[in-house]
């Protein structure tokens, strides 16, 4: 049984004013008519998968379970953490419920904020690693870089397996920028997408193998789980023991039993404004514009109006956001920084 297993439980500060944490971005139509949540369960239809399992936080539980019922989806199960452990607890959850049900599942791991232009070559790219996963290796996804970007993780392709698909000889999260730029240009990496695709019991173990401790508090928390409807709830004083850590720091950096396939499909993590620019259609000067929205002489910059006409004139390379009860100003190139904002902002409450 293959299944697609949706991480959903991200804040999405970067994309603050628009993705709140009650709105969280995953949960909002930021690029099309979907929400990015819905739009990634779309794009496992041609998959021949069993029903998807979302991973969420507990207080977006009824959002989540009303935008799969607004696209038809009856799903396998809706995992409710009490709070967030970051992704290796949150799909350890997810493999102890689906190795209960089928002993041999694999899970297609797919955050729910990304976006993908070309879904047949994704489509292509699982099937290409669905034996490699199924023999038991933790299969990884792996896109050309094309900057030293320090919010990815950098795998290096290993031995040649058959057409792109390749050994992973090694995996390194988040490394700085010369170290980044140093990868990049040896041409040997590729950026990790963030998506997996592995058996329940294969990340068990290795999770058994490299983090103990928080296996033993995810197993504890699903042993005392409870469930009504598709809600399932971990216990929830289990889960505040568990550690938090990413599947990357955790368990890719560890492994040795990794796989890639490269994967070119037009991929795009939507963490902050300028990703939506820089997937947006622009005008003749470069500008994206959403919203009621008037420009003049204005060029490469990101405009998002959501209640009040937004008017600028002379300006370039800005992000300009306009919700009801907020708005932001930003250079295109600095918008990592608006986490900070929204820290600083979270600080003055
Ligand atoms: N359910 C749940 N619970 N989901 C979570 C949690 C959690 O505690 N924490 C994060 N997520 C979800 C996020 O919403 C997102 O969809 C996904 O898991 C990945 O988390 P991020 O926090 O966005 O990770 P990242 O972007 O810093 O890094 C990951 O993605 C990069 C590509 O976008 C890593 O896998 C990198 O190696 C990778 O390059
Ligand atoms: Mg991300």
């Amino acid at each position: 049984m293959l299944v697609p297993v949706l991480l959903s439980g991200g804040v999405g500060s970067r994309l603050w004013p628009v993705s709140r944490e009650l709105h969280p971005k995953q949960l909002l139509p930021l690029a099309g008519e979907f929400s990015m949540l819905q739009a990634t369960l779309q794009r496992t239809d041609g998959l021949s998968a069993a029903p998807p399992l979302v991973v969420c936080n507990e207080e977006h539980r009824f959002m989540v379970a009303e935008q799969l019922r607004q696209i038809d989806i009856e799903p396998t199960a809706l995992i409710l953490e009490p709070a967030g452990r970051n992704t290796a607890p949150a799909v350890a959850l997810a493999a102890l419920h689906l190795q209960a049900l089928d002993p041999e599942a694999v899970m297609l791991v797919l955050p729910a904020d990304h976006l993908i232009q070309r879904v047949e070559a994704f489509s292509a790219a699982v099937a290409a690693a669905l034996p490699l996963a199924e023999s038991g290796r933790l299969m990884t996804f792996g896109v050309v870089p094309s900057s030293p970007e320090t919010g990815y993780g950098y795998i290096r392709r290993g031995a040649v397996i058959s057409t792109d698909v390749y050994d992973l000889d090694r995996f390194v999260e988040k490394p700085d920028v010369v170290t980044a730029q140093g990868y990049l240009d040896s041409g040997e990496y590729l950026w990790n997408s963030g998506m997996f695709l592995l058996r329940a019991d294969s990340y068990l173990s290795q999770l058994e193998q490299h983090a103990p401790a928080m296996l033993a508090a995810c197993r504890e928390a699903m042993a005392g789980a409870a469930s009504d409807l598709d809600f399932v709830r971990p216990d929830a004083a289990a889960f505040a023991r568990c550690p938090s850590d990413s599947i990357d720091y955790a368990v890719m950096e560890h492994t040795d039993a990794g796989g890639v396939v490269a994967l070119d499909c037009g991929w795009s993590d939507i963490g902050a404004w300028s990703a939506l620019w820089e997937v947006g259609e622009r005008d003749d000067q470069g500008n994206v514009a959403s919203g009621d929205v008037l420009l003049d002489n204005c060029s490469d910059s990101y405009f998002r109006s959501d209640s009040r006409l937004v008017a600028a004139t002379g300006v370039q390379n800005l992000v300009v956001v306009e919700t009801s009860d907020a708005v932001l100003v930003a250079d295109r190139n600095q918008v990592q920084d608006v986490k900070r904002l929204v820290s600083a902002l979270k600080a003055q409450q």
